[in-house]
């Protein structure tokens, strides 16, 4: 199928691509690179062939293998793998512009993003959250949902005309979406520029909910996007930082700075480049802004939580490297601008928030206990450090 790859309203390039390996298989004609998703227009300076990155771009764009219950979810959706969603409505998704448009398709951006037209939310929501083994009912595929990544069960809803995305736990794990809202807290406390996370129950379970931090004028372009080849250098954060700083990214320095403090705090093992970025323009092209600091669900224990012991053995993630959160603390330049006694009293909020739930987490006051216990000693911790 001869196809253009559109970001919005800007013609990317023309591509034949094969609707039944779900890939590109030739690029007919270069039109605006600079429109492209920034992995691919950085593949095209270095003179590479860019038909195997744009397969690349475009599978990753789908549900990755490893979403939690995948085979349920795809089951009751009525298809055999995530890719055979990639093309369905489009390949729009909520997180940028990009759509695949038919050659010879007179339909227009404005006609089908999801950003202004409504999509069935009712029933993706059940297949993704419920338990049940109906497969009868007829799910719609003309959805933002076909093009959402992560590992979480997730699923976008809208809700008084606002688009706003839903996060389980991990398997039976329950802590991911109340390590989102502890985030929400501290960076509320602290002034870190963040996605607001809150609290529902769907189906007997705690998820996440954020509001889209993307609307019809920008996309979110990922650390890893803006790295890519140099993700793995030794300098890679400093790197990072320039890069943000020369596209005039004010206070690039600063908010990823924030983002680390909030992960020592909370103990975030989940940093991997595709959990941070920045927000860029899909008209003018200009580097907004970083992104709101999103998913930092992994933190405080979730992966090794031990009823009997308080571990910390936790390591956090800093760009390519693993190491132990007290690293973080030597990047950080300015460490007296942090003023964590507008901390006082967050384990006891986080605390409250975890007991108003137990009857549906089913959660030990021990775990709680301990979880709140480990929270305001790394906060104090967090004092001496920046001393
Ligand atoms: N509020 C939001 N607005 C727009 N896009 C979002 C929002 N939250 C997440 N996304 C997009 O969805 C992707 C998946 O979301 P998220 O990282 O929260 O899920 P996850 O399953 O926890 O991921 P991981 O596999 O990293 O654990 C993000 O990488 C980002 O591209
Ligand atoms: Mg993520």
């Amino acid at each position: 199928m001869k196809c253009i790859l559109m970001n919005k309203n800007t013609e990317v390039l023309t591509a034949e691509y094969e609707p039944e390996l779900k890939i590109f298989i030739e690029i007919i004609a270069i039109k605006n690179i600079d429109y492209a998703p920034l992995i691919l227009k950085q593949s095209y300076e270095r003179d590479e062939n860019i038909r195997e990155e744009l397969s690349d771009w475009f599978k990753g764009r789908g549900i990755p293998s490893f979403r939690d219950n995948l085979d349920l979810l795809l089951a009751k959706l009525d298809v055999s793998a995530p890719s055979e969603l990639l093309d369905k409505a489009f390949g729009l998704s909520l997180s940028d512009q990009y759509w695949i448009k038919p050659f010879d398709s007179t339909v227009e951006y404005k006609d089908i993003n999801f950003f202004a037209h409504d999509f069935d939310d009712a029933d993706f929501t059940n297949a993704t959250f419920s338990n049940s083994n109906d497969y009868s009912t007829k799910i719609s595929l003309i959805s933002p949902n076909n093009t959402t990544d992560g590992r979480l069960k997730k699923t976008w809803i809208i809700e008084d005309g606002k688009r706003y995305l839903l996060k389980g736990g991990y398997k039976t794990e329950v802590m991911q979406p109340f390590n989102e809202v502890l985030a929400s807290m501290i960076s509320e406390r602290l002034g870190f520029f963040h996605v607001p996370y809150t609290l529902e129950v769907i189906h007997n379970k705690v998820v996440s909910k954020c509001p889209c931090f993307i609307h019809e004028h920008t996309e979110l372009v990922s650390a890893y996007q803006i790295l890519h080849k140099n993700c793995h250098k030794e300098n890679a954060y400093e790197e990072y930082i320039q890069i943000l700083e020369q596209h005039g990214i004010k206070n690039a320095r600063t908010m990823v700075e924030n983002m680390f403090i909030l992960d020592y705090l909370i103990l975030n093992e989940d940093r991997h480049l595709n959990n941070f970025g920045i927000i860029r323009n899909v008209e003018t092209l200009e580097w907004e802004s970083v992104a709101p600091l999103f998913d930092n669900g992994e933190s405080l224990n979730i992966i090794d939580y031990n009823e009997e012991e308080l571990i910390i053995n936790g390591q956090g993630r800093f760009f390519y490297k693993v190491d132990k959160f007290d690293t973080i603390i030597p990047q950080i330049q300015n460490k007296k601008r942090f003023d964590l006694s507008n901390l006082e009293g967050v384990a006891e909020e986080f605390e409250d928030v975890l007991h108003q739930y137990q009857s549906v987490t089913l959660m030990t006051d021990r775990r709680i206990n301990k979880i709140c216990t480990l929270l305001y000693s790394q906060i104090e911790k967090l004092k001496k450090a920046l001393e």
